[in-house]
Parts: C-alpha cells; structure tokens; sequence
C-alpha cells in the first residue's frame, strides 16, 4: 500500500493552483441524472471520489469520460441502484437518490454505514423525500423508494446538511408544484448546483440563503458547467505556507468562499492578501493561538478543522478547537501527538498548547482531512515522517505532493500504487 514520505522544514515558496471543488463535482455528476442526454463538467479534479461516482453512474448505465473535461451521458439510464459497494467507500452516493427517484419514480440505494468522523445519518433526506411523497422502506441494508410524481412540500431541516439540500433540491426540480427548503445549507456547493440546474431549466430561488424555493417543472435538459474552485484545498495550502514559515500565492481560487478561515488565518499571524482568483499569504512571525469553533457556512468549516488544529500545535499559546458538526472528527489527535503536538481532548473540544517543533514519525491517515492535517504536520516537522493509508488523502486531494513538491517541499509515494 502506499505511503507518503516527507521530509519537514523546508518553507514553501511559489504558485499553487486550486482544482475544481470535490464537494461541487459530485452533486453535478448526481444531477446528470435528472435529464437525459450528455452534460459536460469543466474544471472536475481527478480524485478517487469523482472516480467512484464515475462508476456508480456507470452502474446505472451512464457513460462516463474524463479527459479534458468530464462528459456524462445519460441516455441509457436502466439500474436504478447505488449498491453498497460503492456507497460504503463514498457516502456522497447517496446523491443519486433524489434524482433517481424524481425522474424514474424508484431507487434502491445502500444506507451508508458508519464513518471514521461520526455516525452521518441520512434521516433528514429520507424525512423530506417522504414529505414529498415518496414511499420509503428499509430492507436488506437499502433505502427502497418509491412514488409517483413527486409533490412540492414545505421541508424544514431540524439540523443544517449540506447533501440533504442537494438531494431534496434536485428532487424538487421535478416535483409538481412548489417545495420551500427551511433551515436549507448556504455552502457555495449548494449555490453551484443550483445554479446548473437553473441552466438545466430548473426555476429555484434562494440558494445562499436559509430558504430556497423551487418550483418544479416537467423536464431539464442536459448543459454545460465549470465546476467552482475548491474552497477547502485552498485553505489547506494557505495553511501549508503558514505552518512551514513560507510564501504562496494561490491562484484559481475563490476569496469569497473562504472569508472564516481568512479571518482566523489572520488572528493567527499570517497576512492573507485577496486578489481577482488569487490569494497571497507569506508568514514572518511565530504563529499565535487563536479559538475556532466550526459552523455550516458561512462560519468555520468543519472540513478546515484538522489542518487547522496542525497549525495551532506550533501555535505560541493555548487554543481550545471545538468541533461542533461532526461527533467524532479528532480521529487527527493521536497521528499529531505522535509528531510531538500537545493536544488534550475534552468532550467535543481540543485543548491545544503550542509547542516550538514537531518531530516526523510515522502515522496514518484516518480520513481526507485528518490526512491533510498529517501532511501539515509532516512538512513544519524537524525529520522524516511516512504517511501511511493515504488512499484517503487521493479522495479528496488532487496530485497532493506533485503541488507540494513544485513549491519545495520534499515529499515522495513510495509503494506499490494501491
Ligand atoms: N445529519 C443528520 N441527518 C441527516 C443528515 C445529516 O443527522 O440526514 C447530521 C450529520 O450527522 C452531521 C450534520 O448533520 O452531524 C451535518 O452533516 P451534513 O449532512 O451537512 O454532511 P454531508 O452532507 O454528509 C458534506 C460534505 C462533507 C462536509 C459536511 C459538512 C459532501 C460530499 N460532503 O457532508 O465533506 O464535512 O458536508 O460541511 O459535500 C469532506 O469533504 O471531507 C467531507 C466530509
């Protein structure tokens, strides 16, 4: 299996591009559903996950290519299915279930199992789904849905969820009549989507906002998207050039989708300078501690909350990190305390104490952004550190350690390419 292996204590200097945004692509990939034909999506990272949704699409008959662009078909849909397979090593499956049902009037879609950050129910889609007048039973460790047209319903989340919105809104697109999202996430994710559906023929209003209004319509037709910059990979890079006392700037990014973790960047000592698409941090003093408490958008994102903790162990103070969307996402702590991190656990929180250098060891990625935090603490650390079980890193991280190496870093793969 492979390893990552770095060698810390280099600064970063130079220019990083920023891929196209995972948490984007696989909603898009998912709404291909909801008209037959061929869509094309610019800008798709090659990551594993977009792999995996490759091939669940593939599964239900869609043709899938990724060249220079991603080009689904779907003209042939005939496997109304998300099996457990792959739903199990990519829960964003579940994405397929509101389309599905919408148009073709029935899924059969694996229950996600547990997860390595917390327990990630899919009550609140399958609640709303049912709003809407779908059939739901459970059998055999799969969701069964079934339904006619599918009616608007005024759908009120008890809790902010991100893919909840997507599947309910894309559902909505087809339904007779109008559904109201309550309590509906604001991600850029959701605002992305929506607006392809709109170019796809969807009426929906409000996304960005807490509600979002959809009227449905009798049919959408296939187009043509340019998936947004990847908010939590320019994050993680604007936390590598401050943890390694560097200087990059990123290009292709968006500025405005990352104003909470600019804002504690900032309180945290380094500088960030927003251009058009570009963002420039260059850190000259010690790193100072700084609280962060993670929110649904437009707050802390839980998906920054690792990397974020990496920097704060080098922190010249006390930091208290509280993970408020997620149960069990400090997966990250044992792997940094092994880099020499001085990090305490208190229920949902983490105290931090900053110390003056980690030293490499070996560790293991747990999940996407427990690994990122690894790489961080890999690249400020005195010595080598190996990183093992990083398929989960390739989830999400589109060619990691080619963009670290371009800009110093000493980091190589080394095994078998599994
Ligand atoms: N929740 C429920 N019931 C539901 C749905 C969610 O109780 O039916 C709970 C969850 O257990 C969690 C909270 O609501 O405590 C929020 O979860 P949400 O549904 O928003 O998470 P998600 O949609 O499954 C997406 C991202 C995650 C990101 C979260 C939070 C995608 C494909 N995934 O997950 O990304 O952490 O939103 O922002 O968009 C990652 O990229 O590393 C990642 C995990």
């Amino acid at each position: 299996m492979d390893k990552l292996v770095i060698e810390g204590g280099m600064p970063l200097e130079g220019e990083v591009r920023i891929s196209g945004a995972k948490n984007a692509t696989l909603p898009l990939m998912a709404s291909t559903l909801l008209a037959a034909g061929t869509h094309v999506i610019e800008n798709a990272p090659r990551l594993r996950d977009i792999r995996t949704m490759r091939n669940l699409l593939g599964h239900m008959g869609a043709s899938c290519e990724h060249n220079d662009v991603l080009v689904i078909d779907t003209s042939d849909i005939h496997t109304l299915e998300a099996p457990y397979d792959l739903v199990k090593t990519m829960r964003a499956s579940v994405l397929v279930l509101g389309p599905m049902v919408a148009r073709y009037r029935r899924a059969r879609v694996s229950l996600p199992g547990g997860c390595a950050i917390g327990a990630r129910p899919i009550n609140l889609h399958l609640k709303g789904l049912e709003q809407m007048g779908v059939d739901i039973d459970l059998e055999h460790g799969y969701v069964i849905a079934r339904a006619g047209r599918l009616k608007g319903a005024c759908i009120s989340f008890d809790l902010v969820t991100v893919t909840g919105t997507e599947n309910l809104m894309m559902a909505a697109t087809l339904a007779e009549g109008i559904t109201v999202l309550k309590n509906a996430a604001r991600e850029p994710e959701v605002v992305a989507l929506a607006e392809y559906l709109c170019s796809m023929g969807a009426r929906i209003e409000g996304a960005g906002t807490s509600e979002i209004t959809i009227e449905g319509v009798k049919d959408l037709s296939p187009g043509r998207v340019s998936v947004i910059p990847d908010r939590i990979e320019a994050g993680t890079y604007l936390v590598a050039a401050g943890i390694t006392g560097g200087h990059l700037k990123l290009t292709s990014c968006r500025p405005d989708h990352l104003e909470a973790v600019i804002n504690k960047l900032h309180m945290a000592g380094l500088p960030i300078e927003a251009g058009e698409g570009t963002l420039e941090v260059q850190r000259t003093d010690r790193i100072r501690s700084v609280n962060v408490k993670t929110w649904p958008f437009p707050a802390f994102p839980t998906d920054m909350q690792a990397q974020f903790m990496a920097l704060m162990a080098l922190s010249d103070g006390v930091s208290l990190i509280t993970e408020q969307i997620f149960e069990n996402r400090f997966m990250h702590v044992l792997e940094l305390k092994r880099l020499g991190a001085d990090i305490e656990l208190e229920g949902r929180s983490a105290v931090v104490r900053g110390v003056r250098k980690l030293s490499g060891a070996p560790v293991m990625a747990t999940d996407l952004r427990a690994s990122a935090s690894l790489v961080l603490g890999g690249l400020a650390a005195h010595g080598i550190t190996e990183i093992s079980r990083i398929y989960h890193l390739d989830r999400g991280y589109e060619a990691m350690e080619k963009k670290l190496s371009a800009v110093g870093a000493r980091i190589w793969r080394e095994g078998n390419g599994a």
